[in-house]
């Protein structure tokens, strides 16, 4: 993307669609800020979205601070990335309150989107999604991922996106398979990540 944009996404007029996907359900996704870290910590310092990495969840707010950086970096250099993933407050009655002008009283849920990345030397784009143990099962990651297909056919037409994921975790295997990615096994060159695929 050529229009690199602030941090913050104060430049929302200005921003293409992607910026802020609002559903009829009152899903919201929107570009992820720095001011986004507490409620990540939220989600990501609960063992049970890590499941599969019980190592990589978050001891503290200034580990989620650093863990947001370079997903700004990624919006601001390319203009697009993940998204925050706020829901209706019903859904997650105690979930933090999104911080963002228009979450309105949604709460913070987790994240979700895509990335540039590369397979096996190849430019992918590497869809990610972690949600609150509250919202999951209500289809919030099949929608983050067809939202993700939508938004690569605009920022990188023809690219392929795949989704990367611990070979147990059938939960994110059933949300890929679902939305029309092929299974294709373990990913070259490792011996415990599923790599699913959306050819384009
Ligand atoms: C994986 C994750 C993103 C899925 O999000 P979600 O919003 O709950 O997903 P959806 O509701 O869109 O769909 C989940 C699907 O998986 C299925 N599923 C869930 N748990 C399952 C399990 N243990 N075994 C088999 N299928 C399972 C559901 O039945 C549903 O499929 P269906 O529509 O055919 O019934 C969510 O569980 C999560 O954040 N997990 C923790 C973090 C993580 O593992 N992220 C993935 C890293 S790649």
């Amino acid at each position: 993307m050529s229009q690199p944009e602030p941090r913050d996404g104060s430049a929302e007029t200005t921003n293409p669609w992607w910026v802020h996907v609002e559903s009829d359900r009152g899903l919201l996704l929107r570009r992820v800020t720095t001011a986004d870290a507490a409620g990540v910590l939220a989600v990501h310092g609960d063992p049970r979205v890590y499941a599969y990495d019980p190592q990589e969840v978050h001891p503290d707010l200034a580990h989620s601070r650093r863990f947001v950086v370079p997903m700004l970096d990624h919006w601001a250099e390319h203009g697009f990335g993940y998204w925050s993933v706020l829901v209706p407050r019903e859904w997650s009655p105690d979930g933090p309150r999104g911080t963002g002008s228009g979450d309105a009283d949604r709460a913070y849920a987790g994240l979700g989107g895509i990335q540039h990345h590369q397979v096996s030397g190849q430019p992918v784009l590497n869809v990610y999604f972690r949600l609150a143990p509250a919202v999951q099962g209500r289809g919030v990651a099949g929608r983050i991922l067809n939202e993700s297909v939508r938004m690569a056919a605009a920022v990188a037409p023809g690219q392929d996106v795949v989704v990367r994921t611990r070979p147990a975790n059938t939960a994110a295997r059933r949300v890929a398979t679902r939305a029309g990615f092929v299974d294709e096994g373990l990913e070259p060159g490792t011996t415990d990540m599923q790599l699913l695929r959306l050819s384009r």
